[in-house]
């Protein structure tokens, strides 16, 4: 079998290695790729926007399967093009993609299914959403209802913030047409967590869940990032967990789509927060985390070819099951300096083991995410997130430990990262403190 594997962060690095396991595959290909998924199979020099552009490499490559990682191929209706070309697709359709592309669309979804989130309205008009927040009683969160590179969910802990945020989105257009909707949630506390399935649109497999760490600091201070680190599964979580919010907030969604004839297939990523008043519905999302990606890919026992062409072909009750192993998992993001603001790229990165430690004695991985090979072999910065180092173990500190013992032996310059991901001892459900004049 052919793969092609659509993106070039470290989760599209972390599918390939999984996926580059299972029996099945012949060749693996990844567009456009990084110098991980280089070490894999063949690199493609093909935008993951150019949806013309992979249609026709799937085709002329004579693909079996395309895994598309990356939210905006779907948005844009990658999945849809490669069916029609005869071309199993893993990724939902641009209508079903909705659930990450439209924040309304995706509430009001969640209502009519009945899956408890937090009080929202959503907003055409600025002048209304002015209104709204001058007299809510309550810190919100303000939504840009489109896509925003993760950055259009702004945490509003005082009116002032909420009023900018609002003229931002609206009149600033900062995050575009994305923001000319928005929907303004009311701000719920408690730990985070991210659960992922497969799903063939009727079928959901057991899900898997892992934390995400936004923030650049340890402690949760400074600002929002792509993602620092993950580990998992979490502390809080237990098979009783997994199975309600399987059966009681993944579940209904899907079956809510089907019901509006916009079945989705593809990996289903449910960010929920965990209050005192019981699980609420944060997104959901139309793909696989990043970089929870990285953490939950070590943990897949079964065949992920296998689980994928099922949810592709709507036989996923007629596959192997999907399995996943609850043996912990933890993911440190290296990022160059300065991120998320300004950083320098092309430094070498010194003490990477063939690029990639396997899973084995050592029990670490390295995922490359902003990382391309230079003419002579050695791997450059390229990004601002530019590897995870993936620790496994029999607890999540003996997981942690291997994390880090694998961050410290790599090196590059301006290298940061967290020390605290998966520091349960310490964590603090509380990133913020939240206060309303
Ligand atoms: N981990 C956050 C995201 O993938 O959107």
């Amino acid at each position: 079998m052919r793969v092609l594997i659509v993106g070039s962060g470290g989760r599209e690095h972390a599918l390939a290695w999984r996926l580059s396991q299972s029996g099945r595959i012949t060749e693996l290909l990844a567009a456009p790729g990084n110098s991980g998924t280089a070490l894999l199979g063949e690199n493609l020099p093909i935008a993951d926007t150019d949806v013309a552009g992979l249609v026709a490499a799937a085709q002329s490559r004579t693909v079996n399967l395309a895994v598309i990682g990356p939210e905006v191929p779907l948005a844009m209706g990658l999945a849809d093009r490669l069916a029609d070309a005869g071309i199993a697709a893993f990724g939902p359709s641009q209508a079903a993609s909705q659930l990450e592309s439209s924040k309304s669309f995706a509430r009001d979804i969640m209502a009519a299914a009945g899956v408890p989130g937090p009080d929202y309205r959503v907003f055409q008009s600025a002048g209304i959403a002015l209104d709204y927040v001058a007299t809510h009683d309550r810190p919100v969160v303000v939504k840009a209802d489109g896509l925003a590179a993760g950055k259009g969910v702004i945490m509003c802990s005082t009116r002032e913030a909420a009023r900018a945020a609002v003229r931002d989105c609206m009149e600033g257009r900062v995050f575009g047409a994305s923001g000319a909707t928005v929907v303004i949630e009311d701000w719920i506390d408690g730990p985070e967590v991210s659960v992922f399935g497969f799903t063939d649109g009727d079928d959901l497999s057991p899900v898997a869940a892992a934390t995400d760490y936004k923030r650049v600091g340890d402690g949760g201070a400074g600002a929002n990032t792509g993602g620092m680190g993950s580990y998992g599964p979490p502390y809080f979580w237990n098979d009783d967990l997994a199975a309600q919010i399987r059966a009681e907030y993944m579940l209904p969604v899907l079956r809510e789509m089907s019901r509006r004839g916009n079945p989705y297939r593809g990996a289903l990523y449910c960010g929920l927060m965990l209050t005192n008043d019981g699980p609420r519905v944060l997104e959901f999302n139309c793909r696989f985390g990043d970089p929870e990606t990285q953490v939950i890919m070590p943990q897949l026992v079964s065949d992920p070819v296998e689980a994928m062409l099922a949810c592709a072909a709507g036989s996923l009750s007629d596959a192997p099951p999907v399995e996943w192993s609850s043996r912990p998992a933890v993911g440190v993001v290296m990022v160059s300096g300065g991120y998320p603001g300004p950083y320098e790229t092309g430094y070498p990165i010194d003490g990477l083991v063939d690029g990639l430690d396997a899973v084995g004695a050592a029990e670490s991985l390295v995922f490359h995410a902003g990382a391309a090979p230079d003419a002579n072999g050695s791997v450059l910065t390229a990004g601002g997130r530019v590897l995870t180092c993936v620790g496994i173990g029999d607890s999540i500190a003996a997981a942690r430990r291997r994390a880090y013992a694998r961050a410290a032996s790599i090196s590059f310059a301006n290298a940061y990262y967290r020390r605290d991901i998966a520091d349960v001892a310490a964590e603090s459900v509380h990133d913020i403190q939240v206060t309303l004049p």
